[in-house]
């Protein structure tokens, strides 16, 4: 069987991979310093090396025992707002520790690369659906620190023939379908996860930050991806690479196409949880793009993929069901 080295393997979207790649006739072998992740998310039969990708002798290690034909890269700092006020962290661990990954891969002879980038590199737009062509214009350093990635994949792409796909994800959302993993981050930012924590009672309300920007609604609009959808979307990347016969760097969106706004989440998040809860309006937060909606074209051509779970509501029917189960588990 193939190993796949799958740093980050712990934390929310990379504990679904490890799922699809097993699946798919793959062992993942997950790399994750356990910053933001959770051991338990992996099931106990996957191989687990408890380390940081700073750490060039333990990277080393996991290739000479394991000898991955291919890399799924995920292990990152995510929270675009802490980018904003600690953006040296988010270069050290996202820039130079994806740096020190990519010459470890070439000194073992690794030259396969998945990476998970990011919508935050398009920024502030006023053209509807984002196509990959389009320049970098990222608005937070969580986001800079992503495309710099990019910018070195093209250059190990071109000279040191890297076969290399950076797929950047819109936003990430929703649960396992049949709920073996789901989203723990902690501090929790993203908005379903907050709305559902609202719902059940955990927070007092939901906070909206920004209810003037210019969208039907006034509050920012997102393309949500379902996690399961996005899991598919890396099988078909590895796929891509591991068959590709140029070297290249491919760059290509994971979203559906379809935007859904703060306020459109709220209400079906009391719909699908038929409860009711305090939203509180709030100012606008720095560095949040008003909308950020994929043109999922090249995707579909390149890759074969289409979202299976497109509908925001069931995203958050997952996202709900997954969630309960975490907080049975913890009575
Ligand atoms: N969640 C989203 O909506 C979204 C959107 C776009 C891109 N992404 C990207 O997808 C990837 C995964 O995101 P996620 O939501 O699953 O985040 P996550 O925080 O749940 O997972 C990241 C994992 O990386 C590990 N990690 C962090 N720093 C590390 C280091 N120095 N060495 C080793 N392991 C380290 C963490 O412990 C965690 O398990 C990230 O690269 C993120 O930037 C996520």
């Amino acid at each position: 069987m193939k190993n796949i080295l799958i740093t980050g393997g712990a934390g929310y979207i990379g504990s679904h991979i490890c799922i699809k790649l097993r699946e798919n006739g793959y062992q993942p072998v997950v790399f994750d310093n356990l910053s933001n992740g959770h051991r338990d998310a992996v099931a106990s039969d996957i191989a687990f090396i408890e380390a940081d990708i700073r750490d060039r002798a333990a990277l080393n290690k996991a290739f000479t025992d394991f000898k991955p034909v291919a890399v799924i890269h995920m292990a990152a700092l995510i929270e675009a707002g802490t980018s904003m006020v600690a953006p040296a962290d988010f270069y050290a661990v996202n820039t130079a520790g994806a740096l020190n990954l990519l010459e470890a891969m070439r000194q073992n002879g690794c030259k396969h690369i998945v990476f998970s980038s990011t919508a935050a590199v398009y920024g502030n737009r006023d053209t509807g659906l984002l196509s990959e062509t389009l320049d970098i214009r990222a608005e937070n350093p969580y986001g800079r620190s992503k495309a710099m990635v990019e910018t070195m994949l093209a250059d190990f792409a071109s000279i040191y023939g890297f076969h290399a796909i950076a797929l950047r994800y819109f936003n990430a959302a929703g649960a396992d379908p049949m709920g073996r993993t789901g989203e723990r981050h902690n501090p929790e930012t993203h908005l379903i996860p907050l709305v559902l924590q609202t719902a059940a009672g955990q927070r007092d309300h939901i906070k909206v930050y920004g209810t003037d920007y210019d969208t039907p609604d006034g509050t920012c609009i997102r393309d949500y991806i379902h996690v399961d959808d996005l899991a598919d979307a890396h099988l078909k990347a590895l796929g891509f690479i591991l068959s590709s016969e140029t070297p290249a760097l491919e760059i290509v969106n994971i979203g559906t196409g379809e935007g859904c706004s703060v306020k459109d989440i709220i209400v079906l998040c009391k719909e699908v949880t038929g409860r009711d809860f305090a939203v509180i309006d709030d100012a606008r937060r720095p560095g949040d793009p008003a909308k950020l909606v994929a043109n999922p074209a090249k995707a579909n051509a390149l890759l074969d993929w289409q979202p299976q779970y497109p509908s925001p509501r069931q995203i958050i029917e997952h996202a709900w069901k997954y969630y309960q189960s975490t907080l049975k588990n913890t009575r």
